[in-house]
């Protein structure tokens, strides 16, 4: 076989690959990047989703305080509950939640709250946290899809946690609208948000991903 042959085939061969699919996407993806044609496709590849993580777990009660910021970390990052902080092409464990109705354990509300009294960024998720294996947010379609995700990693009853998932009863603290009292008070719980206490011990080496009922900041569709 002469060296031109060898040559001709090497550069036939060349060309199949460049034209075979998978090598070929990246190449493609580029040249509609750069045409302008891909404009939905190339938003939702910056689209980033509402992220938690673990702040701090309280060995009396068994209880996790889970939020926005990582407190043990002066310049870590924050939470972005409006336009998400985290890409959604990213692995991230999904929190769940199981909502039992469990009454408030008696932790002590720290803090002299900010724009809203500090019960409200300390309130009680009546129930119980776990954390999925690392998933993208991208994968899930809808919100139903992330609480069947969770449902098929802990079991019946388990649904994505929610922002707002912490409820507190103005005037809460320590044995205050504890317990049976915080029970017999029900009417007169509200919706929190930013951070909440739930029964729990996750991990707190990654954040995860949450949903938000009321902005556009989760990967998935409402
Ligand atoms: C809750 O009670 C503790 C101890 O009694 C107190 O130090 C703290 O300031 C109280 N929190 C609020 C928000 O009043
Ligand atoms: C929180 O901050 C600490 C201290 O900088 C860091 O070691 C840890 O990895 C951070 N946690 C997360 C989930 O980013």
């Amino acid at each position: 076989m002469s060296n031109l042959y060898t040559i001709a085939i090497a550069l036939l061969l060349a060309v199949l690959c460049v034209n075979s699919e998978p090598l070929n996407l990246a190449y493609r993806a580029a040249v509609q990047l750069e045409s302008g044609v891909t404009i939905i496709s190339s938003s939702s590849q910056g689209k980033k989703g509402l992220t938690f993580v673990k702040e701090a777990h309280l060995v009396d009660f068994g209880i996790d305080l889970v939020g926005c910021r990582n407190w043990s970390d002066p310049n870590g990052m924050d939470c972005n509950a409006y336009s998400g902080d985290t890409l959604c092409t990213e692995r991230r464990p999904v929190l769940c939640t199981k909502v039992d109705n469990s009454p408030r354990p008696a932790y002590i509300i720290l803090g002299q709250g900010a724009a809203m009294p500090a019960s409200f960024y300390a309130g009680w998720n009546r129930g119980h946290i776990a954390t999925t294996v690392p998933v993208q947010g991208s994968q899930f379609a809808n919100r139903a899809a992330v609480d069947a995700y969770c449902a098929q990693s802990f079991g019946t009853g388990w649904n994505v946690a929610q922002f707002h998932d912490g409820m507190f009863i103005s005037g809460m603290n320590g044995t205050t609208y504890s317990g049976a009292s915080w029970t017999n008070n029900a009417k007169n719980q509200q919706s929190g948000g930013w951070h909440y206490y739930s029964y729990g011990d996750v991990r707190n080496d990654i954040r995860f991903w949450v949903h938000i009922r009321d902005q556009p900041s989760t990967c998935w569709a409402q």
